[in-house]
């Protein structure tokens, strides 16, 4: 057990010496850094014991050294319909493509992380050990597939994996056990503030402002909150986690429907509370899942629930329509206050694109929040997170934050470099940050914005700002889509491909091209004209643009920030 708790990095010092063959080499591929993080564990505990190990992002790694590894474990989540994240893109095309090597010997354990309401869940994680497994690898321990969530069982998993691996692997007892005085720390490369996603900072949320028109079809607020004494900081390109509360109406009513008074007490982890205070603060009960609904089912013996849950496709078709609240709502039932709680997951944080610099608002961060907000079964629904924020606007009510890093996102070095940058709707808020610190940076290279969304009068976002940008030069083009002010659609790729000749020029003076926003299509339809006008104005055929634009992203010129 003490080894467990040995301070992470504290045996990479003692690391034996050892011949490739003795290595674990850890790959991971993490869009916000959970799976990094994850990855990190498992170092951590892999060296605690003992044992040589070599991490490495995916888009770090030179797939040659594949032929040489012994021991292999995998930490990579999946995003939108079952895709890899962007560092894992490559890596993970290559394995299934003929230049593979065999992997004949080679010992594999995958982890993913993923989350239940996405239909193609872990499915990146699935990939990767089919891929390693046809090239002849072995699983060492069952693939963990977990949801969002993921905390203790990937701590679990972790453990087992190092127990596996351990007797395989070249170990140096003497590594493990070795007192941490010997080793002395070093110290972190950044000053990191010690609020995390663990133990969030309690902000002051200072403004929640609508910033779309009366008559746009969509509620957007702008949103700031301060960090003030928190000695919190971020860059531009990171992302705030947001914790939030339920609706206490919704939580009072679901309480009635189950036939509790709220006072009953409920353990979740270590901790002793109410079950109100349980459902308020703790668990999942907006964004639907198909864990709540097959729990929910069996604690309550709901045949037609149980029914659903035997179909895969009826129970998706069923959570994609209701939220938590209504499958309790429309199921009522008499449940022991425990038995409820613990067919919940706990509450997640959002992560949103901080729309902020640090150089321009110093102790605040800003966000720009898309409200959920829908009908259904003759009421109104608002989504947990930004449903929170709108129904906190008016009381300057706190909430609880944190900074998640995305070294994926991030504006070029030299501040000379051209910017292009694609962010449809609420896809604008990095972008924001970005003008924000190139503006307060003194930055002299050129800035292009490409922006839209339905109206031009009702939700052209923070058009002041931007007018204001072209007036000033820091922005040198702005091009806006407006897709419903005309008969036909208009997008933002058809902008893009309009201005096809400079965006080329462009990327080859060096800019950096980024795109935020609606993974989905958006991003994919962005990418596709990029595609086509790499091929068009660079003279290329579809295998040579493929490679100009893999070439752009593995030297982050090509970077993204999609949900
Ligand atoms: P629409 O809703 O009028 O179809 C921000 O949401 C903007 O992105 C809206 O103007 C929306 O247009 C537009 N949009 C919808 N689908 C898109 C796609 N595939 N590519 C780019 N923009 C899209």
């Amino acid at each position: 057990a003490s080894a467990n708790a040995a301070m992470p990095g504290q045996a990479a010092s003692l690391a034996p010496q050892t011949n490739e063959a003795s290595v674990l080499t850890i790959l991971y591929g993490s869009q916000t850094g959970n799976a990094k993080s994850v990855a990190n564990q498992l170092k951590a505990q892999a060296e605690a014991k003992g044992l040589a190990v070599k991490l490495v992002s995916m888009s770090d790694y030179k797939t040659n050294q594949l032929k040489k590894e012994k021991f292999i474990a995998v930490a990579v989540s999946t995003y939108g319909e079952g895709e890899p994240p962007e560092d894992a893109e490559n890596l993970h095309a290559f394995l299934a493509s003929k230049k593979a090597p065999k992997l004949d010997g080679v010992k594999i354990a995958v982890i993913g992380l993923g989350d239940t309401s996405y239909e193609f869940f872990c499915q990146t994680a699935i990939d990767f050990e089919d891929r390693f497994k046809a090239l002849g690898a072995e699983t060492i321990i069952d693939r963990a597939e977990l949801d969002v969530d993921y905390d203790d069982e990937a701590a679990v998993w972790i453990s087992h994996a190092v127990t596996a691996f351990e007797p395989e692997l070249n170990t140096n007892e003497q590594a493990g056990a070795q007192p941490s005085a010997m080793n002395g720390f070093s110290a972190p490369a950044t000053q990191a503030s010690q609020y995390n996603k663990q133990n969030p900072f309690n902000a002051e949320l200072s403004l929640v402002q609508k910033i779309t028109g009366r008559d746009s079809t969509k509620d957007v607020r702008h949103v700031e909150i301060s960090l003030e004494d928190s000695g919190i900081t971020y860059q531009a390109g990171d992302a705030l986690g947001v914790y939030f509360l339920n609706d206490e109406s919704l939580v009072d009513a679901a309480l009635n429907q189950v036939g509790l008074k709220g006072d009953e007490s409920v353990t979740l982890g270590q901790e002793s509370l109410t079950v109100r205070q349980a459902l308020i603060e703790k668990l999942e009960l907006t964004q639907s899942y198909p864990g709540f609904v097959e729990k929910y089912a069996q604690a309550t013996n709901n045949a037609d629930l149980l029914k659903i849950t035997e179909d895969k496709a009826a129970l998706r078709e069923y959570i994609e329509a209701r939220q938590i609240f209504d499958v309790i709502a429309q199921n009522p039932a008499k449940l022991e206050a425990q038995a409820f709680v613990d067919c919940a997951r706990k509450l997640q944080a959002r992560l949103y694109s901080i729309a902020s610099s640090q150089t321009e608002v110093e102790e605040e961060v800003h966000l720009t929040v898309g409200l959920v907000e829908f009908n259904a079964f003759d009421s109104e629904h608002l989504g947990g997170c930004s449903g929170y924020l709108a129904r906190r606007a008016e009381d300057g009510a706190s909430v609880k934050v944190f900074v998640e890093h995305n070294d994926n996102f991030r504006l070029p070095n030299d501040d000379n470099a051209p910017v292009i940058m694609v962010g449809p709707g609420t896809g604008i808020a990095p972008f924001r940050a970005f003008l924000q610190e190139r503006d307060a940076r003194g930055a002299e290279g050129k800035n292009w914005l490409f922006f839209g969304n339905p109206n031009f009068t009702q939700d052209f976002l923070y058009q002041v700002e931007v007018q204001g940008y072209v007036k000033s030069g820091l922005l040198t083009n702005v091009d806006l889509a407006f897709s419903r002010d005309q008969a036909e659609k208009i997008y933002v790729q058809d902008r893009l491909r309009e201005q096809g000749a400079e965006v080329f020029a462009w990327l080859e003076q060096g800019a950096h091209f980024y795109i935020c926003g609606d993974a989905n299509r958006m991003a994919k339809d962005v990418h596709q004209v990029l595609l086509d006008i790499v091929k068009t104005h660079g003279g290329k055929n579809d295998e040579q643009a493929e490679q100009y634009l893999k070439e752009l992203r593995s030297t982050h010129r090509y970077q993204k920030d999609v949900y």
